[in-house]
This record gives C-alpha cells, sequence and structure tokens, in this order.
C-alpha cells in the first residue's frame, strides 16, 4: 500500500532590491510601455552578493513554519535551480550547511523553469514508497548575473530575475495532496534556451573568447521558445486532468510558471478559463524560472485563492526544452 503525498508548508522570499522597467530602460534601449505590452512585467527583483542558498533560506523557514515542523523533521533536499551558487558542489550542499541541517541527504536538478515540477515528482516517489517523511522541495534562482544588462541582451534582461520559493512534501495527510505528476522533454531544441559557457566542454582561461563573445549570458530565442510554450502548457495540463478523469471546469486554480503574461493568457484562452481560475504575479517578480511556480503557489495560499476540496493545476514549460504538469487536491 502506497502513501500519499501532500505539500503541507509553503514559503517563499524575494529580494528587497526592486528594479522597474525605467531602472533597465536607463542602461539598454528598451521601455516600459514595451516590456509592459509583451511581457506583462512592472517590476522584478535582483538580488545583492546573495546566491540562490542564500534566497531559498527564509523561503524553507517560512515553508517549516507553515507545515509546523522544525528543521529536524526533515529527511531529505530536492534543490531546483538552474543558476547554482557554484560549478560545484551543487546548491543544495551550500544550502544544507547553511540551514545546519543535519546529515540528510540532498539532491539539485537542473530542469530550468519545469525545475520545481520536476523536485515535487522526485520526492512524491520517496513518499509514496515510505522512504522518506517529510522532504523539503526549494525552487531558487539567481539570475540576474547572468544577464547582458545593455541593448544586446535586452530580449532576456527585461524578464528573468531573481527568487525563490519552498515547499514540505510529506505523507501526513494537510495542505494540497498530490494527483499526479506529467513529465516531458524534447532534448533537440537545448540550444534555442541557454547559457554556453562555462561549461566542461571547453576551458575558459584568460585567452579564451568567452566573455569576449558573451557565451556566459543566457541566451533565448524568444519567438520558438513562446511558440513551443502555447503548444506544451495546454497538453500538458489536459493529461494530467485526463489522468484524473477532471475536466477543465472542474479547475479551481490553475498556477503556470510565470513565464510571460501574454504566454499565460494564451493559455486561458485555448482552454476557456475565466479570470479567476488562472494564477498571476509576474507583474511583480518577472520570469523567475525554478522559483516562479512555489512564489506563485505560496503566494495563492497566502491570499486565500485555494480552499478545502479545490483542484490546483501547477504547469511549467521551459529550457531544455522540459515541461510538466502536477494536479493537486486540497484537502
Ligand atoms: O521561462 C520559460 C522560457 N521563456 C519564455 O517562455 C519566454 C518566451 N518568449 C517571450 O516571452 C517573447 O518572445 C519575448 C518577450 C522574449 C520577446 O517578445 P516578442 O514579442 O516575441 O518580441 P520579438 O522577439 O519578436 O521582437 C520584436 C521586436 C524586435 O525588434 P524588430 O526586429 O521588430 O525591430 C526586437 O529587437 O522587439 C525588439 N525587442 C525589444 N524592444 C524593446 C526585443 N526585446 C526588446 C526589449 N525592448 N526588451
Amino acid at each position: 500500500m502506497m502513501n500519499n503525498a501532500y505539500i503541507i508548508g509553503l514559503g517563499h522570499y524575494t529580494p528587497d532590491n526592486i528594479i522597474s522597467n525605467d531602472d533597465l530602460s536607463k542602461v539598454m534601449d528598451t521601455s516600459h510601455d514595451w516590456i509592459i505590452e509583451r511581457t506583462g512585467i512592472e517590476e522584478r527583483r535582483f538580488a545583492k552578493d546573495e546566491g540562490p542558498s542564500d534566497l531559498a533560506i527564509p523561503a524553507s523557514n517560512l515553508a517549516l513554519k507553515k507545515a509546523g515542523l522544525q528543521k529536524d523533521d526533515i529527511d531529505f533536499i530536492v534543490f531546483a535551480t538552474s543558476t547554482p551558487d557554484y560549478y560545484i558542489p551543487g546548491s543544495s550542499s551550500i544550502f544544507q550547511d547553511k540551514m545546519n541541517f543535519k546529515n540528510i541527504g540532498c539532491l539539485d536538478i537542473r530542469v530550468q523553469c519545469s525545475g520545481f515540477i520536476y523536485a515535487i515528482s522526485i520526492a512524491e516517489q520517496y513518499i509514496k514508497t515510505g522512504q522518506f517523511n517529510n522532504i523539503l522541495v526549494i525552487g531558487s534562482e539567481v539570475q540576474s548575473t547572468a544577464m547582458n544588462l545593455t541593448t544586446e541582451g535586452r530580449d532576456t534582461a527585461v524578464i528573468f530575475a531573481d527568487g525563490a520559493g519552498a515547499a514540505v512534501i510529506s505523507s501526513r495527510k494537510k495542505g494540497g495532496k498530490i494527483l499526479s505528476t506529467h513529465l516531458h522533454s524534447e532534448g533537440k531544441y537545448a540550444k534555442e534556451l541557454w547559457v554556453e559557457s562555462p561549461s566542461s566542454r571547453s576551458n575558459p582561461t584568460i585567452d579564451s573568447n568567452t566573455i569576449k563573445d558573451g557565451r556566459h549570458f543566457l541566451k533565448m530565442n524568444g519567438r520558438e521558445v513562446f511558440k513551443h510554450a502555447v503548444k506544451r502548457f495546454p497538453e500538458v495540463i489536459l493529461e494530467g486532468l485526463d489522468y484524473n478523469n477532471l475536466g477543465l471546469e472542474d479547475i479551481n486554480i490553475l498556477i503556470p510558471h510565470q513565464a510571460n503574461l501574454r504566454i499565460s493568457k494564451f493559455i486561458q484562452k485555448k482552454l476557456n478559463l475565466s479570470d479567476d481560475q488562472i494564477f498571476s504575479n509576474i507583474h511583480k517578480y518577472g520570469n523567475t524560472t525554478a522559483a516562479s511556480v512555489p512564489i506563485a503557489l505560496s503566494e495563492a495560499v497566502e491570499n486565500k485563492r485555494i480552499s478545502s476540496k479545490d483542484i490546483v493545476v501547477l504547469a511549467a514549460f521551459g529550457s531544455g526544452f522540459a515541461w510538466g504538469s502536477c494536479i493537486l487536491e486540497w484537502v
């Protein structure tokens, strides 16, 4: 007999340093009006001298508090980030030390925008088999340091931002019961959204052209990513609903990865969802990649957008390409 897995506590944290569209307009050829019209973003947060392991600390402390647990109750950590503090070791190790956890296992996963959905899925399996009772799952990113904050990098610089969200996944019946997760990827599109260097494929010595060529910046083929996103989001949401014999009318709230407001609007229209059925906070935080779904879910709970018996759908699409959905039922 398998255990059920539940999201029993959530928390989020974003850096204090608010960057407005006008701030970006001072360093690159862009405008508040362009950014609002094409992305829906009004402002975002950029960390100052902090890594994803640091942003994860307040988010996790809040998630533990909401779960009613102490640090020592946690059996395992899954840390989703595409922007680890260091190349080696993973941010989960750095975070585990900073939080002063006992010697529990910890794991980094690198699935970019879909990282949190993949992380939930990993935690769910350990809970179901009974190996662990309480797992801390984190999505945390510091992307601002990989941005080209000039006109050349304006397509990514106006979108991506920093933040962290955390969730405690447990066998204890409380919060959101995980009904299913569905995961997909299509690696042939890996270079449509990527950071080429530094990498183990080359030795970035002082003589190399890595910095000169800007290979260390995040690069995105925005139109191609957009085209695939608006196809894959609805597909994987419907896959999750079908698996649970649910229909679109059963969705109380859809929390999509906050990639671009136009992508969310496209999904809403395609699935014929009402304004109440879809959550958005991209105007405040921008696209925080692996952190966006847990930040949004944490805010939705905080703002009492979720009640008992609600069907909550999480979905993400991003670099890899990788995408996924998670269907939850609030107890
Ligand atoms: O997190 C998951 C992965 N990421 C995403 O899902 C993001 C997907 N893509 C997007 O959100 C959009 O493609 C962007 C917001 C990145 C770009 O919006 P777009 O409407 O697709 O613009 P575009 O790339 O088609 O560019 C239109 C014009 C271009 O100028 P020309 O060639 O028409 O003269 C760009 O150079 O807009 C220009 N442009 C800008 N102008 C002002 C691109 N970025 C900017 C900017 N400010 N920041």
